[in-house]
Order: structure tokens, then sequence, then C-alpha cells
């Protein structure tokens, strides 16, 4: 049995840092995993400018660990009334990396969002002539469709005719869920159309938010599906496919705000992503191809060179705390955490 993975530094291509305290807090634990990450702009309020998103940029450095390397790429939140001109001002100054589509009220912090594509057709054109990579959360907001049939729904009204419209636009369609989607990014031979996929819909299915009462650390949006998709997931993830990558999606939320009445969606899994999404290779005997997924065709995809460094993971315990505190006795849940995983990365400080 192999005991011991080593690959080039991987880089998480969905990552929400948030701000302030939150930050400072959740920061560190993707410094120690990734090289690069591409950093969601839903904070309150939006990142929709090239000032807002330097701003940002600075606070994130300002708030890495001495002596990082870390580079977070900074997204744009594309709005119904985005300026083509600030997109196309932040993506040749280097400040925005992609911009992010999500459809109005689909997720946490998304009132702001695009209410129909037509609203955004000129700056998608901007893009497409730029090379500059659209992220979409892909889900139907209209309320008639049922909770586990949004994402499909998404790609048959929306993803297929803005395809058409915009043939040369790059698009990731973000933390795929379905074997609706795993198989629609799969048959597209172009290569201006990828995937991420995180490492709970790749571990967990529908049945996990359920198990013996109401498991909120287990909710997130999109939600966890059926088990027929989580198997079709492993297997775009596994194949080696240059159009699926990791994006970890890891949403940190305050304990108090998960455990309520009317809970915040979301799963902070950056103690543990890396090992996590190891250990769905490994049970899938493929840990050849790890490498690819986490290291090689995200960046790949976004035309990024190749991290320097590389990382290594041991077949031992993983002893990530169950929670992670905030300060004031409040304190953020880790996706398993508490020796769930037998998978460990393996310090730089002890290497
Ligand atoms: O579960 C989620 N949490 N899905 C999203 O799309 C947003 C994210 C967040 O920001 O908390
Ligand atoms: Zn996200």
């Amino acid at each position: 049995m192999v005991q011991s993975v080593t690959l080039r530094r991987p880089d998480d291509f969905h990552l929400h840092l948030r701000d302030d305290a939150m930050l400072r807090t959740v920061l560190p634990y993707s410094v120690r995993q990734f090289g690069r990450a591409v950093v969601m702009p839903n904070l309150k309020p939006p990142v929709t400018t090239v000032a807002a998103a330097r701003a940002y940029r600075e606070r994130i450095l300002q708030a890495l660990p001495s002596g990082s390397t870390f580079e977070p790429l900074m997204t744009c939140y594309l709005c119904d009334g985005t300026d083509p001109a600030e997109i196309s001002a932040g993506f040749e100054g280097h400040v925005f990396t992609a911009a992010k589509l999500y459809p109005a009220g689909a997720t946490t912090h998304s009132e702001y969002g695009v209410t129909a594509i037509d609203k955004i057709a000129k700056v998608l054109d901007v893009m497409q002539k730029l090379g500059m990579p659209l992220l979409i959360h892909g889900e139907s907001t209209d309320p008639g469709i049922d909770v586990f049939d949004k994402e499909a729904v998404f790609l048959d009204r929306t993803l297929k005719p803005l395809l058409e419209m915009f043939p040369a636009l790059k698009v990731v369609l973000e933390h795929i869920t379905t074997e609706q989607a795993a198989n629609f990014v799969d048959a597209d031979t172009s290569g201006r159309l990828a995937a991420t996929i995180t490492p709970q819909h790749l571990l967990f299915n529908r049945n996990a938010m359920f198990t013996g009462g109401l498991r909120p650390h287990y909710y997130c949006l999109p939600v966890l599906k059926r088990e027929q998709d989580r198997t079709a997931l492993r297997r775009v993830a596994t194949s080696g496919s240059r159009s699926f990558f990791l994006g970890t999606d890891s949403a940190p939320h305050e304990r108090g705000t998960k455990e309520a009445a009317c809970g915040c969606a979301g799963i902070f899994s950056a103690p543990t992503a890396l090992e996590a999404y190891l250990s769905v290779f490994d049970e899938e005997h493929a840990l050849e191809r790890f490498e690819a997924f986490a290291s090689e065709s995200g960046r790949l995809f976004y035309d990024l060179p190749p991290n320097e460094g590389t990382v290594t993971l041991t077949r031992e315990r993983n002893d990530a705390p169950r929670s992670v505190a905030l300060g004031d006795g409040k304190s953020i849940e880790t996706f398993m955490g508490d020796g769930e995983l037998s998978w460990r990365l393996v310090d730089h400080s002890s290497t």
C-alpha cells in the first residue's frame, strides 16, 4: 500500500476567505496546502470594482504568515450594471483573474448578482475577447424548481444558450454536483469549458445531511446530491481529464449562523481539503492521477505557470481539530476534522 504521496504544490481554484478576523483565522489553513487560490468576491458589499479588489488583495497579503509566497487570485462579482471597461481594466491591470456570475438570489450574498444573461452580454463579449474566464454558480433561481434539480435546469436553460452565444468564452462551471453536469463538461471537446469539484461532493451524498437528525455542517450550495451523482463526480475527477480540477469552495461560517433555524450554506474544508481529496483518489485507485487534478489541470486552464515546490501527504491519522476558534467563544466547524481522515499533509517546517 502506498504510504506517502508527493506532488507539485497544488492550487485551490475556488475559495472563500471572507474578511477581517475571519480572514486572519482561516487564511493560514489554505496557505499550508496551496500555492495560489482563486478568491471569491461575495463579501458584504461584494467586490465589484478594480479598486475594491486591489484593496481586498492587500488585506489578504497583510494577513499572510510571514515568509509566505501564497498568491491570491482576485475575482470580480458581476452585477446587472457591471461596466465592461472595469472588467478589461482589471484583467489587463493584473488585478482580476476572472469574473464570477452569481444568478441573483442563488446563494450566500448573491443578492446583487445577475438577473438575466442579457444584462451582462457586453461584459461577456469583452471577457471572450480578453480570454478572461467566467466562473459560474450554476443553479436556476426559478422558485418552482426542486432544489435537487436546480443545477440540471441551469445547464439546459442558461449554460447551453450562453455557451452558444459566446463561442470562445472560457467558462468554469463551479462546484459541480450532478451526473448531468459531469457528463456535460466531459463531453465538451473545445477546451474552453471546465469544472471545479469540492471534496464534500466527492465524499458524501445528500443522506449525510439527514443521518440521525439534521446536520447543518453538511449543508452547502449547491446542496449534496444523489449517490449516482457522487459516483459520476468521482469518475470524472479521477479520470485524468484536463476539464476537471480542484476547487474546495471552503466557505467558513461561524457555528451559530449554521446551527440556526435558518442556517447558512457553506462547509469549511480549508484545514483538511487536500487530504479529503486524496482519500477519494486513494479509494478510487487513482493516486497517480491526483497531481493532474490538484496541481496541473487548473493552472493550465487559467494559463498560470506551475508552482514551485511540492507537498507531501502521508497515510496516517489526520489530527486537524473538529473546530477552529474565532475568539469570544465563537468557532467554525471543520470538515472531517478529529481523525475522520487517514491522510495527513506533512508540514513544511518538518520536511
Ligand atoms: O455553500 C456555499 N457557501 N455555497 C456558495 O455558493 C456560497 C458559499 C458561501 O459564501 O458561504
Ligand atoms: Zn463558493
